[in-house]
């Protein structure tokens, strides 16, 4: 959602860390059906094979986490403690969430991220679904996350259901390094969403 900043220092770590990373669950599905999504001609004239697995989130290249979250120490921190779904095609990668499990049956969503030629086709929506589905069949009772003011990402997210909780003054001033800017409006500050299962 905003944009990157210098990422040289943070793939250079992960560039180790993919040459280790493993699927470590294949516990997946495979859609082979048009997007209901109304914007979605490439999936209506195409049809695609994109299975959701759980993978190691140490395999996701650093661009597409810095698509979401343009501070590669945020994403580093988060990493260390989550687990994470992607949505794959043959061996590609073109999209994840990085999840992380809270107290008491909430699951914080890090970062959610599709390849910028990708987006609007359905394919977060296919992440989403799946990650509320597999939070249901866990007893997970909230999903939480944090999210600019503005933006694609508030509409995406509602009609999943999101409702706004709280808001964060300030966040991105005091928690990243530089300006986060998208479409010429600096990100000040964070809405915290929820959707309850
Ligand atoms: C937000 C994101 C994950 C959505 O995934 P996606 O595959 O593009 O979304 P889908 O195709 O499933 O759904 C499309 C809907 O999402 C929203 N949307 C997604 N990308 C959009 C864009 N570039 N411009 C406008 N709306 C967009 C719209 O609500 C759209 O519905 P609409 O066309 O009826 O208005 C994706 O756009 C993305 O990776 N963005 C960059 C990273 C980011 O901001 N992540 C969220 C962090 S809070």
């Amino acid at each position: 959602m905003l944009n990157k900043i210098d990422s040289q220092r943070f793939s250079v770590d992960f560039s180790i860390q993919l040459q280790l990373g493993i699927i470590v669950k294949m516990d997946s599905y495979t859609d082979t059906t048009k997007s209901p999504h109304k914007n979605n001609d490439a999936w209506a004239t195409n049809v695609r094979s994109i299975r959701v697995a759980e993978v190691s989130p140490h395999r996701l290249p650093p661009a597409l986490l810095l698509e979401a979250d343009p501070s590669a120490s945020s994403i580093s921190t988060y990493l260390l403690d989550s687990f994470c779904f992607a949505a794959i095609e043959g061996d590609n990668i073109l999209g994840a969430c990085v999840l992380q499990n809270l107290i008491d049956g909430v699951l914080e969503i890090n970062n959610l991220a599709i390849f910028p030629e990708l987006q609007c086709q359905g394919l977060g929506s296919l992440l989403l679904q799946h990650v509320i589905d597999t939070a249901k069949k866990r007893s997970i009772r909230k999903i939480e996350l944090g999210t600019g003011t503005f933006g694609h990402q508030l509409a995406f997210y509602q009609r999943f259901g999101f409702r706004v909780e709280t808001l964060i003054k300030d966040y991105y001033i005091d928690n990243y390094e530089e300006p986060v800017w998208e479409k010429g409006i600096q990100h000040k500050d964070m809405l915290r969403l929820s959707l309850t299962l």
